[in-house]
């Protein structure tokens, strides 16, 4: 199955982001990762649909909303707008991640959804048919930088066994390191923020990745 890098903008200077995307997606990788919190369903808050649209010009990118945020359909409109192609909630944030995924695929949007390190894959298995993606978070979510949480390999192989065509993202602490481990696990779309923003040269540091994933 094929693999894919999804750099993660979170830990870049937001002011000052184009020139990284660009490299970044001529070096390999495919998906911009957008990482919108609101303060509530984490307590940091970042940014709207309109630093999206800002930003959707710079790259022919697949662009995905990692919606961090209660209430999350209230957003799915303004990043489908603003260029999003996929929009990935939580299931924490919401009873009905059914009709939320419904939703999304008649905006013709892909549909994703996310689940933190202490929800256990059973709470997303009904809607395993309909999703585009699943999101597992391999940190707490709310900040870059964080070490990577070992035990959540277990739900991605679950997912794995369960749906052997489904794309599974990892999401926090991938790194040189981890990407083997998740990919092993059965992971195959690869979130990537400060491993990135630390690099001395971005390019070669997205190459390197590019070529882990295979
Ligand atoms: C955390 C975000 C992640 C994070 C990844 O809440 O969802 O996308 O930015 O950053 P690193 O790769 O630094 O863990
Ligand atoms: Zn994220």
């Amino acid at each position: 199955m094929k693999c894919e890098l999804a750099p993660s903008i979170l830990s870049f200077d937001l002011t000052d982001l184009r020139e990284s995307v660009t490299t970044m997606i001529a070096s390999g990788a495919t998906i911009v990762h957008l990482d919108v919190m609101d303060g509530q369903f984490v307590p940091p808050i970042t940014f709207g649909d309109a630093y999206a649209r800002a930003l959707r010009p710079t790259v022919d990118a697949l662009f995905e909303a990692h919606l961090m945020v209660e209430t999350p359909e209230k957003q799915f409109e303004a990043f489908a707008k603003a260029g999003c192609g996929r929009i990935i909630f939580h299931a924490e944030a919401t009873h009905h991640s059914h009709r939320l995924i419904q939703s999304l695929k008649a905006m013709g949007v892909e549909a994703g959804i996310a689940i933190n390190p202490g929800t256990p894959v059973e709470v997303i298995e009904p809607v395993l048919d309909i999703i585009d993606i699943a999101l597992v978070m391999t940190v707490n979510p709310g900040w870059g930088g964080q070490s990577f949480i070992e035990s959540t390999l277990a739900k991605v192989a679950r997912l794995r066994h369960l749906r052997p065509d489904l794309l599974i993202e990892v999401d926090g602490g991938i790194d040189p390191r981890t990407l083997p481990v998740a990919k092993a696990a059965g992971a195959n779309v690869f979130v990537v923020g400060s491993h990135f923003a630390r690099a001395s040269c971005l390019a070669d540091s997205v190459k390197e990745m590019v070529s882990q994933c295979g």
